[in-house]
């Protein structure tokens, strides 16, 4: 096999705290081993219309720190068509790229393993999104960062929630997956955490909503992932007020600012080895695979297999969560 002298990077989905740390290890790690990066602008939406330029050393200096992708990001649709990426892989030949280091989440890594399979082609995923719901590795670049935003707000609602004896639910991100919930809600002494991967009665919820108040303390925290059965903090919200109608209850949903914001140490240092071992893996002539950590150890795992399996929750982790929580 002819050896790889261009490598492609991009990232593509939602963002996430330490995608630049990634994009950073992969420049350093091409200039280590010889190789030419060349970064795709906004994910691939660029690869498609051929946003793409050479990335030196000197781009990707002060970036570890930054929040959000140097290159940014998107979500894009054409690319799940075919004609979408042979526009995409017309790109790829025009610039002579031998591989592409693709950084996202589960849309981006089922795009990475379509795009590699139809056109034979080098492809190695990078997990990046603050969801934590990939297969394959034991964190994704961003959660940690997003863990730790969300038990920074959620300390503050406590404050005022106790100030007030009032009931709060927070909705946290997590489409279909209730890992930051959990993490958070176990950091932030949740009296409850509400997640797609379990469910949740509503009569259980009230009873022990209304086991948990006392004279001296009415307020509480419930954490909701957005992706819960209940539809989210509101609906969560409107069932507690039905049954309670004299408890104070405020819903606040925290959004974006859990993709945003200064990577955490553990995302750097995660983003900053996965990253240079991508560089690696790509040179070794490994394709199709995600590149991630299990047991603290490098871990591949093709991209067949992200895609299929759902990353399960830490069921012991989550029946603690509910006694620590009573
Ligand atoms: O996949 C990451 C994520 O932040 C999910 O937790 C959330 O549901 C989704 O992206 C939001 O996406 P968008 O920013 O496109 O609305």
């Amino acid at each position: 096999m002819e050896s790889i002298k261009k490598i492609g990077v991009l990232t593509s989905g939602g963002d996430s705290p330490g995608m630049n740390a990634a994009i950073r290890a992969v420049v350093k790690a091409g200039a280590h081993f010889g190789v030419e990066v060349f970064g795709i602008y906004k994910g691939y939406y660029g690869l498609i219309n051929d946003l793409i330029k050479p990335l030196a050393s000197q781009d990707v200096y002060n970036i570890i720190h930054r929040g959000g992708t140097i290159l940014k990001s998107a979500r894009c649709k054409e690319f799940e068509t075919k004609e979408g990426r042979k526009k995409a892989y017309e790109n790829i030949l025009k610039h002579g790229l031998g591989g592409l280091v693709v950084i996202g989440g589960d849309g981006t890594l089922t795009g990475a393993r379509l795009f590699g399979k139809e056109f034979d082609f080098p492809v190695i995923g990078l997990p990046g999104t603050i969801d934590n719901d990939l297969y394959g590795t034991d964190y994704t670049i961003g959660y940690d960062t997003a863990v730790n935003t969300v038990v920074s707000a959620v300390d503050k609602i406590r404050d005022t929630a106790h100030s007030h004896d009032r009931i709060f639910i927070v909705e946290v991100m997590g489409r279909d997956a209730g890992f930051i919930a959990l993490r958070s809600g176990i950091a932030t002494a949740a009296e409850k955490i509400l997640i797609p991967e379990a469910k949740t009665f509503i009569e259980d919820l009230l009873d022990s909503i209304e086991k948990g108040r006392t004279q001296e303390e009415g307020s509480g925290i419930i954490i909701v992932a957005e992706g819960d059965d209940f539809g989210g903090a509101n609906e969560v919200a409107k069932k507690i007020t039905e049954r309670f109608p004299d408890y104070d209850v405020r819903v606040s949903i925290l959004g974006h600012i859990q993709r945003g914001g200064a990577p955490s140490a553990y995302d750097r240092v995660l983003a900053s080895g996965l990253g240079f071992q991508s560089v690696k893996a790509l040179l070794d002539g490994r394709r199709g695979v995600m590149v991630g950590s299990m047991n603290r150890q490098i871990a591949f795992t093709s991209l067949e297999k992200t895609i299929k399996y759902n990353r399960p929750i830490n069921a012991e982790l989550h029946s603690i969560a509910e006694i620590l929580g009573l």
